[in-house]
């Protein structure tokens, strides 16, 4: 519902999170949390692109959906839920679960540096979100099953 709203109106406020429904699996929170995720990302690379004028409230509105998902992510993977509903979450998770914190971690900081930054322009928004999606990747590669991106 959430990210069809956000076809439609980029309005800060349509970018919170879906909130969690209770008694859904893991499995199918943490995708619909990463699809949030993603979604806060569209307007950020959109502007990068200059397909979309930029706009420091819609930046910080997916900067501060970002940080509400790092507060979260990492009880979505509790014992029992490494298989199952398509997940791509990757063993590693349990077997490494250090490394795969230390990643949600940086990118828990790189959010809150970005959130610091405060960008009021297109060079200061590429400044914050690099380090941002450079964390997004790095946890990706370790701790994601490969697919198409
Ligand atoms: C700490 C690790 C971590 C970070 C940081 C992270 N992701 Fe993910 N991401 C995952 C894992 C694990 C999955 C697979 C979840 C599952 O399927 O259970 C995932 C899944 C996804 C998906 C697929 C969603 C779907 O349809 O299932 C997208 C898109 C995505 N991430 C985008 C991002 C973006 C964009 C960022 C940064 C702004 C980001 N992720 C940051 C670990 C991370």
């Amino acid at each position: 519902m959430v990210r069809l709203l956000l076809k439609f109106s980029v309005l800060p406020m349509l970018l919170t999170l879906t909130p969690v429904v209770a008694g859904e699996p893991p499995q199918l929170e943490r995708h619909e949390l990463m699809e949030g995720v993603r979604d806060a990302a569209k307007p950020i690379a959109k502007m990068s692109k200059g397909e979309l004028e930029f706009d420091a409230a819609v930046v910080m509105a997916s900067f501060q959906t970002w940080s509400e998902a790092a507060k979260v992510f990492g009880d979505m993977f509790p014992q029992g839920s490494e298989t199952g509903y398509d997940t791509e979450a990757r063993e590693t998770i349990w077997s490494d679960r250090e490394g795969f914190n230390a990643k949600l971690t940086s990118f828990d900081e790189a959010v809150d540096a970005a959130i610091a930054a405060n960008p009021l322009d297109l060079e200061g928004l590429n400044a914050a979100a690099g380090p941002v999606f450079k964390a997004c990747k790095a946890c990706h590669e370790g701790y994601r099953v490969e697919d198409e991106d």
